[in-house]
């Protein structure tokens, strides 16, 4: 009996561990710019002087007014509005993501997530990288959820795609062409530690 129990209790502690790992990239939730900003100051900066990191502000009325029109929108608050949230903000409908304005301010634009994917899971291994100046593959740090954004334009497409109001139908100015895209979300530093 004594041994079944301790048996019992040695598969119950392996299948934790394993429950544990499994969990990991999935269980992934969005954390904001500011926790990355703590380690990524220079693309922090960069990305900061995109329209991305004040697009929310386009939900308000009286913004864009014309581009609005252009495209078929009309003049009204849509800052509560889930069709347009969905493209606006950081993580909308996903754990840890944006809510609403006045319960997650922080992920409010579209973030560094948006396009690296949420960070609650990799952000534990790059702090480990950084204090101990370690060297990684990028693979590993793929594995905890962390997106290499040129590896795959459907990730773009989600909001780039033919369900957002602003296309080269309305205008020849909002065309989507992958390579340049890549250039202008913000610039690129070398990595010190990448192998
Ligand atoms: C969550 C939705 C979303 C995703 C995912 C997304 N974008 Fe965007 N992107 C937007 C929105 C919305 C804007 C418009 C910002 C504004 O003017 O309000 C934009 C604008 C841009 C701009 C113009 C920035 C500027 O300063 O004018 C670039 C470049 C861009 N996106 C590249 C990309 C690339 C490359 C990807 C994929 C790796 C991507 N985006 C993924 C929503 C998204
Ligand atoms: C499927 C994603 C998607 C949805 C839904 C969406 N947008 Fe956008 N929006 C974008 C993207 C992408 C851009 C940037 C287009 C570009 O730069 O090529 C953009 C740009 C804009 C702009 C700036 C246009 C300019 O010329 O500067 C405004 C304003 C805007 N959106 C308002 C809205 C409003 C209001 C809604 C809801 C009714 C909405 N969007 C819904 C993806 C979306
Ligand atoms: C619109 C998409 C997009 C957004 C938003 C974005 N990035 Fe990136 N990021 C990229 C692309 C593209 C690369 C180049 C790597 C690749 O895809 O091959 C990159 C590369 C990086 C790198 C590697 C080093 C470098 O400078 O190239 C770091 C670190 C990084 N991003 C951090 C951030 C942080 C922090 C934020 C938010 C403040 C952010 N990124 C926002 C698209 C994005
Ligand atoms: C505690 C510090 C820390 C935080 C927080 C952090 N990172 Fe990093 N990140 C690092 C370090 C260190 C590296 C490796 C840099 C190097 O090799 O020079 C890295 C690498 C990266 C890379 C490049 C990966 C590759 O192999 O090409 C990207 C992209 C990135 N981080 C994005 C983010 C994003 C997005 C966030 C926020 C969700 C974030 N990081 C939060 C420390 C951090």
């Amino acid at each position: 009996m004594k041994r079944t129990l301790i048996g019992f209790i040695a598969i119950a502690f392996v299948a934790a561990l394993f429950g544990v790992a499994a969990v990991n990239a999935d269980a992934a939730e969005y954390i904001g710019a500011k926790k990355c900003k703590a380690c990524h100051i220079k693309q922090y900066k960069s990305w900061a002087k995109t329209n991305m990191a004040d697009s929310f502000e386009n939900l308000k009325a009286g913004v864009k007014v014309a581009e609005k029109k252009a495209a078929g929108l009309e003049d009204k608050d849509y800052t509560h509005d889930e069709k347009c949230l969905k493209c606006h903000t950081t993580g909308y409908g996903k754990p840890g993501g944006f809510t609403s304005i006045e319960e997650t301010p922080k992920l409010a634009g579209v973030q560094c997530e948006s396009c690296h994917g949420p960070g609650s899971v990799y952000k534990v291994t790059m702090k480990k990288i950084q204090k101990e100046k370690k060297p990684y593959k990028t693979d590993e740090q793929k594995a905890q959820g962390l997106i290499i954004p040129s590896e795959d334009e459907k990730g773009c497409m989600v909001c780039h795609g033919s369900d957002s109001p602003f296309t080269e139908k309305v205008d020849a100015k909002y065309k989507w062409v992958f390579k340049d895209r890549l250039e202008k979300t913000h610039e690129h530093f070398p990595l010190k530690y990448k192998q």
